[in-house]
């Protein structure tokens, strides 16, 4: 068994696995680490376990992630892996909530429950909130989301509110509830479960090891994932960082980041070799993945450059004709995710990404999650109940 400790990003500085804190005394970010190296053989000897905390796809990984034998588990992951039109795609939709917040929520409330808390807290654009709202009710936690008021998807509120959770709608954007639910926390003492907490990286990286583990530990050239608070992107990062130095993969896959034209601080920044760090005020259709501030900028950075990977934006547009063609696949997923292919098709028109190159792109959210950018009034007929008007309605539009 390993030593696990926090570590900051920026000064090195090491606390205790117990300290609640979310950043460092210098202000940089916090990431677990561990020594030792860790076999890969017991993840895929659990593949065929019954028990939930092996058939988690987080906590089959526990070594690597937190190890722990007594976890606050759906389970969560198992997510399939789709091949459709020479590319692959991981469907993080098809967790427990229907997005890929839940393997960094299993871990985060899990250690919520370590640390003795009683309430539990999240600035959301409405996946976070709904995936914390579950999570909490399980373990019994109060949950309390801050969501921009008006801003988030009409399903992921709807799921965040059944699920119990108190719900602030903040006049605001994802941002500043973001900037809030930090300062509630420290005052309030309520445990913080945005990815800003290094728990929720620690399950966001079994996206990448189960993935890892469909193709037989054998590494895509590409992984393709959409780019928000940036959680994600240093999650993969240190998956792929931390396979790589346990020796379970032997060369190192790409990433591309791919944000929305309207919320693209971190692709502003990679175009200037992240000299700079930007913060916008965003607007996409996308909801989930308008933020113009993001806190894991840092991280994310390093997993560009450790992973020779490159950030990329697409208008709402093109966003909204990738859905269509996911849609369309028969697997489906909400907007943020389509920026995935929309952002593979540019990547390639541009010559970054060759055809013949093995790509995954990772769908973050499922097709019911935004129900309105699901409507389309063109497959829509309505009629009289005879059987005239349902023929005429057939011979037209076929
Ligand atoms: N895709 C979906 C469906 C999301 O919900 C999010 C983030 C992202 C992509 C971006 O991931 O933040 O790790 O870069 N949603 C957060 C939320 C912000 O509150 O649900 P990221």
């Amino acid at each position: 068994m390993s030593a696990e400790r926090l570590q900051c990003v920026t000064c090195a500085r090491t606390y205790d696995i117990m300290d609640v804190r979310y950043t460092c005394d210098c202000g940089g970010l916090l990431s677990i680490e561990r020594t030792g190296v860790i076999d890969r053989d017991s993840f895929d000897d659990r593949r065929t376990s019954r028990a939930d905390i092996d058939r988690s796809g987080v906590w089959r990984f526990r070594e690597a992630v937190l190890n722990l034998d007594k976890v606050v588990t759906h389970p969560e992951g198992g997510t399939r892996l789709y091949k459709r039109q020479g590319l692959l795609f991981k469907h993080e939709g098809e967790n427990p909530t229907g997005s890929f917040k839940d393997r960094g929520m299993t871990v985060a409330v899990t250690q919520a429950v370590r640390v003795g808390a009683t309430a539990v807290a999240c600035a959301s654009t409405g996946n976070t909130s709904a995936s914390l709202a579950a999570y909490a009710a399980q373990a019994g936690l109060r949950a309390i989301v801050f969501v921009p008021s008006g801003k988030i998807s009409s399903g992921k509120l709807a799921q965040t509110l059944a699920y119990g959770a108190t719900c602030l709608q903040v006049r605001g954007d994802f941002d500043a509830s973001m900037r809030l639910v930090r300062e509630a926390c420290d005052r309030l003492g309520i445990y913080l479960v945005n990815s800003i907490n290094p728990f929720r990286i620690e399950g966001q990286k079994t996206i990448i090891w189960e993935l890892l583990q469909d193709l037989g530990w054998e590494p895509p050239d590409w992984i393709v994932v959409p780019a928000g608070n940036l959680g994600n992107t240093s999650a993969f990062g240190k998956a792929l960082r931390e396979a790589f130095a346990h020796g379970w993969i032997t060369r190192m896959p790409r990433l591309a980041s791919i944000q929305a034209h309207g919320a693209n601080p971190f692709y502003r920044s990679y175009r200037e070799s992240f000299a700079t760090r930007h913060r916008i005020s965003a607007e996409t259709i996308a909801s989930a993945i308008r933020i113009g501030d993001p806190v894991s900028h840092d991280k994310a950075v390093a997993a560009i450059s450790e992973t020779g990977g490159v950030v990329e934006e697409v208008t709402d547009d093109e966003i909204m004709a990738a859905k269509r063609e996911i849609d369309g696949m028969g697997i489906g997923c909400e907007p943020a995710s389509a920026a995935t292919l929309a952002g593979v098709k540019k990547l390639r028109a541009a010559g970054i990404m060759k055809e013949d190159e093995q790509t995954v792109c990772v769908l973050t959210g499922h097709i019911l999650k935004d129900p309105e950018a699901n409507y389309r009034p063109e497959n829509v007929v309505e009629i009289d109940p005879t059987i005239e008007a349902v023929e005429r309605c057939c011979a037209n539009r076929r």
